[in-house]
């Protein structure tokens, strides 16, 4: 087989994903990464016992929802009844999408996996009653990266959680901040506490420790190419490939709503940026923080030249309310730099 030159290659920009609500929803299972992830091959790591309890939590959580609700004469006491909710707290690369996927695996039923922004996103395009009527009485809502960064979000997510679990569903999320601490720094969370709290009581917390487990085989910079080392890897690549310049990416993802951004890198199996150069705007910094993230599920490699990728966020951006998130997806260009 011969490898067309890469001359004329196809650029990101030139995608511009439809998805109906549709597609959207048959979106919702664990990303392929996460295909087999279980309770079982995860690793608790000795140092953070916080790990090893997780574990527990999700398999006594799991154990819950295989059995039927109780009857009204039940003996146990109401207080003795488990949160219909678990909320994994941690840092990044510390495993918290893999036990949520193992929870999902091991979960029967009509079941959902999504990220938060998809689960927001599908509320947007179906309308918020027949998202309602399509998840209620689901067995398990698992919801990733749990964020409230606008104040409609927390309402609308409040409402519906309220919802599905006064049907029966049970949920399991993760987050990088606590919910209790959710959209602190982002917008004036003290309006919006009744919410929040309502949120945050429905879920068993869980804080886990540890250290980025991606961190653990790979060295800690994203990989910059010389545009001659990137025409020699385009060239080898055999994969579907796009070549555009960074800041034509970032204007790019300002037409596309960041539900979308899964369609928009659909069967490529890496992207190259050139001329990457520090961002310049939070809006732009929260646009690339989301394609990564979707990079990353779809395990995209990114081949660049110019600034390394990990080096993109200015200081300003890493003291601010989403450093956290611009930490995780630094992590995240890490690895997929380095992937090989
Ligand atoms: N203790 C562990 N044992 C086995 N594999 C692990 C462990 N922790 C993480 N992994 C693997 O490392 C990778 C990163 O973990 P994962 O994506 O679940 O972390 P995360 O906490 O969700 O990170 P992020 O904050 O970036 O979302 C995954 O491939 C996951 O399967
Ligand atoms: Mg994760």
């Amino acid at each position: 087989m011969t490898v067309e030159p890469t001359t004329t290659a196809a650029r990101l920009i030139d995608r511009q994903p439809g998805m109906t609500a549709a597609e959207l929803v048959g979106h919702l299972s664990p990303p392929p990464q996460f295909a087999s992830a279980s309770l079982e091959n995860y690793v608790p790591d000795e140092r953070y016992p916080s790990q090893a309890s997780a574990v527990e939590a999700m398999r006594v959580f799991s154990s819950e929802s295989a059995v039927p609700a109780r009857g009204l004469f039940s003996r146990k006491p109401a207080a003795a009844v488990a949160k219909p909710g678990v909320y994994l707290d941690g840092g990044f690369g510390v495993g918290k999408t893999h036990l949520l996927a193992a929870l999902w695996h091991r979960t029967r039923g009509r079941k959902y996996f999504g990220t938060f922004i998809e689960y927001t996103a599908i509320v947007g395009a179906l309308g918020y009653r027949e998202a309602v009527a399509h998840f209620r009485g689901a067995s398990l809502i698992a919801i990733d990266e749990f964020e409230l960064d606008d104040p409609g979000d927390t309402m609308v997510m409040s409402r519906l959680l309220g919802e599905l679990v006064a049907s029966g569903s049970r949920i399991a999320a993760t987050s990088n901040t606590p919910p209790h601490a959710l959209g602190e720094g982002r917008f004036a969370a003290q309006d919006f506490l009744r919410e929040i709290n309502a949120l945050a009581d429905r879920f068993d917390i869980r804080r886990i420790d540890g250290e980025d487990y991606r961190k653990r085989d790979i060295e800690g910079h994203a990989v910059a190419l010389t545009p001659e080392e990137l025409d020699a890897r385009l060239a080898a690549e055999t994969g579907a490939v796009t070549v555009d310049r960074f800041d034509a990416v970032l204007k790019h993802l300002s037409t596309v709503h960041p539900s979308r951004y899964i369609g928009l890198i659909e069967g490529l199996s890496a992207i190259a940026l050139t001329d990457v150069a520090p961002l310049r705007n939070q809006t732009d910094a929260l646009r690339l923080v989301a394609l990564v993230d979707r990079l990353y599920d779809a395990q995209i490699r990114i081949l660049t030249t110019g600034t390394p990728l990990d080096q993109v966020f200015t200081d300003d951006m890493l003291a601010g309310g989403y450093r956290k998130k611009y930490l995780r997806a630094t992590s995240r260009m890490i690895a997929l730099t380095t992937a090989s």
